[in-house]
């Protein structure tokens, strides 16, 4: 019997998905499984949320995760409605998530403090996922990880470079490579790192999977073997008044064909997107053969079914 037929054992158990290690190893690796499955097979899931609805909140602007969770929810059979802007603009944070609680099943939210994340998940008793904080990208990471394992047809083993701003893409990458025995390398320019506490976890995670965690401040030495060299936005949203700076800052840390090529001669190019043309990426690199954004973005779709199936099925 094919792989793809079998549900992951602990595909019932995850309750949320607020950052990015409250899926266990055991979990990460089954929502990958399951993304592939989902993605196989769309029929075979198209009822599995029928009578399920989801409250979409949304605090910054969004393309694909709000798509992508609004198809995901329809495709599996369920529904859903969107509040764009300031969750707790006009009433304390704990009253909306208990007035969630009384009309859906499960909240999907982005924010800018992570606590909101936390707080929504303890006010509601809802399952909550993270659609990306200040702080963490989980969904993001996920999509990451199943485009690798595509196009490797394995993870472990691999070497993902990070190069650029050490934000929530990078933590997310962070917790998820470490556990997946990828190793990771992140140059950023000082005062721009990954969070010291979040670099000793994924160090400590990688000790088990036997990934190699690096911090640094040199592009050219990060990407070096990569089999994948990652970058994201300078200036995330909300840090738009520091945008013109970071220009200055991070001017040598583009991801262009000078430094592709200091990478394994058949690395890809990943981007969370969206991407700044002539910024963080060369246009020629965006629109070259080893950039897989695209397929990330696509993915984005399927291991987010897969999530909402290990948080309500
Ligand atoms: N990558 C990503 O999360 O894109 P959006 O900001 O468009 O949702
Ligand atoms: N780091 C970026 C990711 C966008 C998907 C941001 O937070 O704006």
């Amino acid at each position: 019997m094919a792989a793809y037929v079998q549900q992951p054992a602990s595909h019932a158990h995850a309750a949320n998905l607020r950052h990015d290690t409250d899926f266990s190893t055991e979990q990460l690796a089954a929502v990958l499984e399951l993304s592939q499955q989902v993605k196989q097979s769309r029929q075979r899931y198209a009822g599995s949320l029928k009578g399920r609805y989801l409250s979409l909140l949304f605090e910054k602007p969004s393309l694909r995760t709000r798509l992508t969770f609004e198809l995901a929810i329809k495709q599996l059979g369920g529904d859903c409605v969107t509040q764009v802007g300031r969750i707790a603009d006009r009433e304390p944070l704990k009253d909306v998530a208990r007035n969630l609680a009384r009309w859906t099943d499960a909240i999907v939210a982005r924010t800018f403090a992570q606590e909101t994340i936390e707080e929504l998940a303890h006010w509601s008793g809802l399952p909550v996922v993270n659609a990306l904080s200040d702080l963490y990208h989980p969904c993001q990471a996920l999509a990451d990880m199943l485009t690798l394992k595509e196009h490797y047809g394995k993870l472990r083993g691999l070497k993902l470079a990070y190069v650029g701003d050490g934000n929530n893409v990078a933590h997310s990458l962070l917790l998820c490579a470490a556990r997946l025995g990828i190793h990771t390398s992140i140059a950023t320019p000082a005062g721009y790192g990954p969070k010291e506490r979040i670099v000793e976890q994924a160090k400590e995670l990688a000790r088990v999977s036997g990934a190699e965690i690096e911090t640094l401040h040199d592009p050219v030495q990060a990407v070096k073997l990569a089999n994948a060299v990652y970058t994201d936005v300078w200036a995330s949203m909300g840090q738009e008044a520091e945008a013109e700076e970071r220009k200055k800052r991070f001017a040598p840390y583009q991801v262009n064909a000078s430094l592709l090529a200091a990478a394994r001669k058949d690395a890809v190019f990943m981007h969370c997107l969206p991407a700044k043309r002539g910024l963080e990426v060369t246009d020629e690199i965006m629109e070259s053969p080893q950039c897989v954004a695209f397929d990330q973005a696509e993915n984005r779709l399927h291991v987010q079914k897969a999530v909402l199936l290990m948080l309500l099925e």
